[in-house]
């Protein structure tokens, strides 16, 4: 059997700290060694009013926290009407009061949200997405507010009736994945390049499962759930095929956004925010 990949929690204090290593351009105030954290916000080393430019803004856009997410991805992001609602449009509100901003969501494809976020077009990432090593490079992660679970939808009567039989030796299926997903590392690896068909998200995944294009699905179990139930004649197997840790993932030199996001994340999970959240989506 080939390899089944678990994803373990983030390691976001180490990131952090791996990522004051590469920070640049703290500007030289005044008596040329100001290091970041020493100088009150707005002041120079002689709590002195100064130009706001030489402190970092939190966040994007003043008085906004900025979300980037794929609303393709029920129940964490969905469109109702033309709004996002979902565990993670409501988890993110929930953030942005506790810092005293104004949540605004972004909706763009699931593979330019890193970019948006490493860009500083956004200032977060929130969108069911998982930790892994590699992301890791390019962005910190909150602390984790969910586990995933990816799940294997086939057509009713399958051949795939087990991961296994996915697995096996000789075994030659199509799997469609969202396009950059962990879904779609996964069964890279696991399928090869050429069995792997990408699209642009779940519910097209699922088409392409109906019409035959691909043999399965590959995609978050909460997902799948939400799609099969939409969709007539599709089963999701019993047995998954990774475990994982959903997070907010942040700039690497936006530390002091992640420890607040970190800070609220710890508080609204110790008051039952979080649980009674995702328990108004997930029965
Ligand atoms: N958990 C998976 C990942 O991180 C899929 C997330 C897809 N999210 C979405 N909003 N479409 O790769």
């Amino acid at each position: 059997m080939k390899k089944i990949i678990a994803i373990l929690a983030a390691v976001a204090t180490v990131a952090a700290t791996l990522a004051f290593a590469g920070c640049t351009n703290n500007e030289v105030i005044d008596n040329n060694e100001v290091v970041e954290g020493e100088v009150k916000e707005g002041e120079n080393a002689e709590g002195d009013a100064i130009e706001g430019e030489t402190e970092k803004a939190l966040t994007v856009a003043e008085g906004k926290l900025t979300m980037a997410t794929n609303a393709y991805f029920r129940p964490y992001e969905f469109y109702e009407g033309d709004k996002i609602v979902g565990i993670d449009a409501e988890i993110a509100e929930a953030i942005a009061a506790k810092l005293g901003l104004e949540l605004v969501i972004e909706d763009m494809e699931f593979n330019s949200i890193i970019t948006a976020v490493q860009s500083g077009a956004v200032d977060m990432g929130v969108a069911g997405m998982t930790v892994t090593e590699e992301r890791l490079k390019s962005v910190n992660f909150s602390s984790s507010y969910a586990n995933g679970v990816q799940s294997i939808i086939v057509k009713e009567g399958s051949a795939i009736a087990t991961v296994d039989d996915l697995c096996a030796e000789g075994a030659s299926y199509k799997v469609g994945v969202q396009l950059a997903t962990t879904g779609d590392t996964y069964s890279t690896e696991d399928f090869g390049e050429e069995n792997v068909v990408r699209y642009s998200n779940g519910n097209e995944a699922v088409l392409g499962l109906a019409g035959g294009d691909v043999d399965c699905v590959i995609i978050d179990n909460e997902p799948a759930k939400a799609l099969v139930a939409e969709n007539e004649g599709l089963v999701i197997l019993e047995t998954a095929y990774a475990d994982e840790d959903y997070a907010i993932c942040v700039a690497k030199e936006n530390t002091e956004l992640l420890e607040k996001i970190n800070a609220a994340i710890d508080e609204l999970t110790q008051d039952g925010t979080i649980d009674a959240i995702i328990a108004t989506y997930i029965k």
